[in-house]
This record gives C-alpha cells, structure tokens and sequence, in this order.
C-alpha cells in the first residue's frame, strides 16, 4: 500500500519543493496554516493523529531570524513545541519523522567545519528555538531524520538570491558581508536528498539506526559577498540588465552590518556522515546555484 506523507507547510521554500519531490514515495496529505493552528500543540497532535501518517515531514518554522529576538514565543512554538509534538506522533503511528534544522545552532566561531555531534551554542534566539526543537525530536522520536542545513534559497520565495536580484537591478553599487562562512544551499537539493534518504531508511533492515542528526548541504564554502558575486556573473552571462556597475559591489565585515540577531562568522557543514550514512556525494554549491538561476530565468522570461 502506498505510504502515507504528511507534508507541514508545502507553501515555504524548502516544502514547496518536497511537496514536487515526495510525490513518488507515496500519497501526500498537505497540512497548512489553513488546516489547523501550528502554534495550538493539541491541535495539531488532533488533526495529525487523525490521518495516520507513515512518514511525516516538517518544512514549517519560524525563519524570521531577526525579528525571532522580540517575538520569542511564536519563536519557539514553531521551532521547539512544534517538532516535538511531531515527535510524539511519530512514535504513536510509528511514522518516521524528518525535520530540518540549522547551521545557527552551533557557536559559529574558528574555521573548521562543524560535525553533528560537535558542541552546539547557538548566538541568537532563533538559533536556540531550533536547537530545542533538535533536542525535543532526539529525546521523544525513535525514527528520525534531523537535517541541519544553511543559508537556504530557491527561484521563490524570501532569499539571498532574489533580493540580490532585485537590488542589483536597483543600485549601481552594493556592500554584502564577506566575514560570514557557509554554503548556499538550494530548497531543490534538500527536498531530493531528503527523499533519497527517506527512500533508504525506509527500505533498511535497521532502519532505527540510520536515524539521527545530519548535516544537508552542496559541497564547499563561500562568503556572502563570493555567493553574491557569482549570482552577478551568472546575470550577467545570460543578459540579465543589471543598474550595479562592474565594479560596484564591495565587501564589508559583519560588525558594519550590524542585526538584531547575531550571525555566526563559521557556518561551515561537514557533509562526511550524510554521504557515508547514505552512499551520497554531494554537488557543489556553484553547481547548484547554476540550476537555480536557470530555473528563476526560465520562470521570468517575458
Ligand atoms: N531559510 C534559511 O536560510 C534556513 C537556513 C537554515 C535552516 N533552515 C530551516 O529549513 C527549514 C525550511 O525553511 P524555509 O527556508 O523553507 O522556510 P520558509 O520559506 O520561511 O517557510 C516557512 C514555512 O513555515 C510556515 N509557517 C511559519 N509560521 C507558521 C504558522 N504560524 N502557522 C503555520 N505555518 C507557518 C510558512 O507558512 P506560510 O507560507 O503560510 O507563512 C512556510 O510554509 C526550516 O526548518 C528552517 O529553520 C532555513
């Protein structure tokens, strides 16, 4: 019988990809704003109770990063209370549950890449809503996959990509933080990474091992300035009419853009225990941004 998914908020940057990309491992029964009150945890254990999922998977969350700082309540009942009421429907239809996490969670100092099982110490509340979330899923669910991921993007939605876009198209000249390390990760690779890896913990004969805490991210580092950088050329190239002159975008630390929320200078991933856990090899970042860029142009053509 085809499994049942259970997909929280196709309409954000990561589930509207997963709600294209899961479509072949099963029937996919969306859950939205619309369908119950992801802050009201009865609610949402009522109404998920109900469908009797195999699989669920949970794209929501609170992302607003800095405005997370004075709204801390919302903040954590959709990153902590939320996974962790998953986590214990997870275990009542004993569903495997994935859920995503974030880069934010570890202290983001020195320049190694972090493991999953290096010491978290997240800089900013949005940061540590998450990791509580990490925390409540491992303690409760049996089967698990958390995917810790950065600096996410799309074609749609609210990104780096597209307000670079737009700015560039705006203002001749541009200052984009370049103290700031990680990896831009497209919302298309995490939806079809996460459905190979469902793919294979369901097909495991100990599949309870598999479960756990992953890092999901392409391959290598840049800045901010070096991702911005290469969308500009990317522009460029495919005739895209920029305002920003050839020499207009320069380079600035983090203590000159100064946020609400603190942004940790080492978001490097390492990815050795996702491509091991599941015989994966992870495409470059540049590689990555180049599909997505097709994909925005292809959608914007006039
Ligand atoms: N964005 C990043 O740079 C980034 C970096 C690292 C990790 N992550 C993690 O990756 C995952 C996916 O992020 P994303 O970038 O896809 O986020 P997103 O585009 O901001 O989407 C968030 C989703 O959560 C839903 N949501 C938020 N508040 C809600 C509420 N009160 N009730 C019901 N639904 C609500 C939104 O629904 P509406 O459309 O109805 O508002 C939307 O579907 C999250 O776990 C996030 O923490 C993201």
């Amino acid at each position: 019988m085809a499994k049942k998914i259970v997909l929280l908020a196709h309409t954000g940057q990561v589930g509207f990809e997963l709600h294209r990309q899961l479509q072949s491992l099963g029937s996919i029964i969306t859950v939205s704003r619309g369908d119950v009150d992801f802050l009201d945890s009865d609610a949402v254990y009522k109404h998920i109770d109900e469908l009797a999922p195999d699989i669920i998977v949970n794209a929501a969350a609170y992302t607003a990063v800095d405005k997370a700082e004075t709204d801390e309540n919302n903040a954590f009942a959709l990153n902590r209370d939320l996974p962790e009421v998953l986590a214990k429907l997870s275990v009542t239809h004993d569903a495997l549950l994935a859920h995503y996490s974030s880069d934010y969670v570890y202290p983001g100092d020195g320049e190694k890449p972090w493991s999953e099982d290096d010491l978290t110490g997240p800089q900013n509340l949005y940061g540590r809503s998450k990791l509580e979330g990490d925390l409540a899923v491992e303690s409760i669910a049996s089967k698990f996959l958390i995917f810790r991921t950065s600096w996410v993007y799309a074609a749609r939605g609210n990104n780096f990509l597209l307000s670079m876009l737009r700015l560039g198209q705006e203002r001749e000249a541009l200052n984009i933080v370049s103290d700031q390390i990680g990896a831009p990760t497209p919302a298309r690779l995490i939806a079809t990474v996460t459905s190979l890896c469902i793919q294979k913990f369901m097909a495991s004969n100990n599949a309870n091992k598999l479960s756990g805490v992953y890092h999901l991210a392409p391959r290598g580092f840049t800045s901010w300035h070096g991702f911005a950088q290469m969308i500009f050329e990317r522009a460029r190239a495919e005739g895209v009419t920029l305002a920003l002159k050839e020499d207009g975008l320069g380079q600035i630390e983090s203590t000159e853009y100064p946020t609400p929320a603190a942004r940790p200078l080492n978001s490097r991933l390492s990815l050795d225990k996702i491509e091991s856990a599941f015989g994966l090899a992870m495409p470059t970042w540049q590689s990555q941004l180049c599909l997505t860029f097709d994909e925005w142009l292809e959608m914007n053509k006039s």
